[in-house]
């Protein structure tokens, strides 16, 4: 990997991922988001990891797609370089995903940041999704997920303004968990994932998607898709571990089947 740093045993069950072009504030080109779809893949097919964090460095999470990359494209070229598929596939992560922000997250790293599950964010976070400021609009699902987090009347001044938010705005408007000193970021994002490692991998990545479905469907739908996930936990030894434990007053011992 060229441009992401992986650490697959950052912690028991916790993946790191870090991605890595510090000089160009991590700008998110090709090559970049194609390593992180396959890692991505990998992790969710590797038993021992049970959540994921993505950071960037105290300076930038991301800058947005690399402008320079796209910068002489035509629409067509666009079209056919068709860099979106890799965005829906990274979407589909199964494992609950982190994002711990700082500094810059803009463009394609809000939109990075907003495809992950979570986000804990250092005081020094800016989010924003300043396309409009070089004549373009988000692609990767700006307009889409920064109204259902944020609501129409923010989204609409950040995404019609460009206008950069900081972590604890971010906070206050929904779209992060929680906001802290800078020095503490990395510590938060661990401590989260530590908590939702503890549990159910099976019941972690049934309760995602349907948490996720109800982004894209009618509430009946999506109650039935909720209860049909409900059901299928009860498929896993996990779910006869986790209450046999409650019963017993004794911690549970997830095995992932
Ligand atoms: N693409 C390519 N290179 C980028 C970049 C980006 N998105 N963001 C920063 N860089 C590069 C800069 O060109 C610069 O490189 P050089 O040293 O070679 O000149 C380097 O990173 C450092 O950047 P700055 O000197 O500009 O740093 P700064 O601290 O003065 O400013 C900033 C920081 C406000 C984030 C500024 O870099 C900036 O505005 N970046 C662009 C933000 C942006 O418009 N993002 C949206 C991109 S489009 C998109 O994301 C589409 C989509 O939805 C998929």
């Amino acid at each position: 990997m060229e441009f992401i740093k992986v650490t697959p045993e950052y912690k028991p069950y916790i993946a790191l991922i870090e991605l890595n072009r510090p000089k160009e504030l991590n700008a998110l080109n090709l090559q970049l988001m194609g390593e992180l779809r396959d890692t991505l893949k990998a992790l969710d097919d590797n038993d021992k990891v049970r959540a994921i964090i993505i950071t960037g460095n105290e300076k930038a999470f991301a800058a947005g797609a690399d402008i320079k990359q796209m910068a002489g494209k035509s629409a067509v070229d666009m079209l056919k370089i068709d860099q979106f598929s890799t965005w829906d596939q990274i979407r589909k992560t199964k494992k609950p995903l982190i994002a711990a922000v700082s500094g810059f997250a803009l463009g394609g790293g809000c939109e990075l940041a907003m495809t992950c599950d979570m986000i804990i964010a250092s005081e020094t976070a800016k989010f924003g999704q300043p396309e409009i400021k070089i004549g373009v609009m988000p692609g990767a699902g700006g307009t889409q997920r920064l109204t259902k987090a944020i609501g129409k009347a923010k989204a609409m001044e950040l995404v019609l303004t460009g206008r950069f938010i900081s972590g604890e705005e971010a906070m206050q408007y929904g779209l992060v968990n929680k906001v802290v000193p800078v020095e503490m970021y990395m510590y938060e994002a661990t401590k989260l994932a530590e908590e939702i490692a503890q549990m159910s991998p099976i019941a972690a990545q049934l309760a995602k998607e349907s948490v996720n479905r109800s982004f894209e469907t009618h509430l009946d739908e999506g109650l039935t898709f909720e209860r049909k996930n409900f059901y299928l936990t009860f498929a896993s030894e996990d779910q006869t571990e986790g209450m046999q434990a409650f019963i017993e007053k004794r911690k549970p011992e997830y095995k992932g089947k």
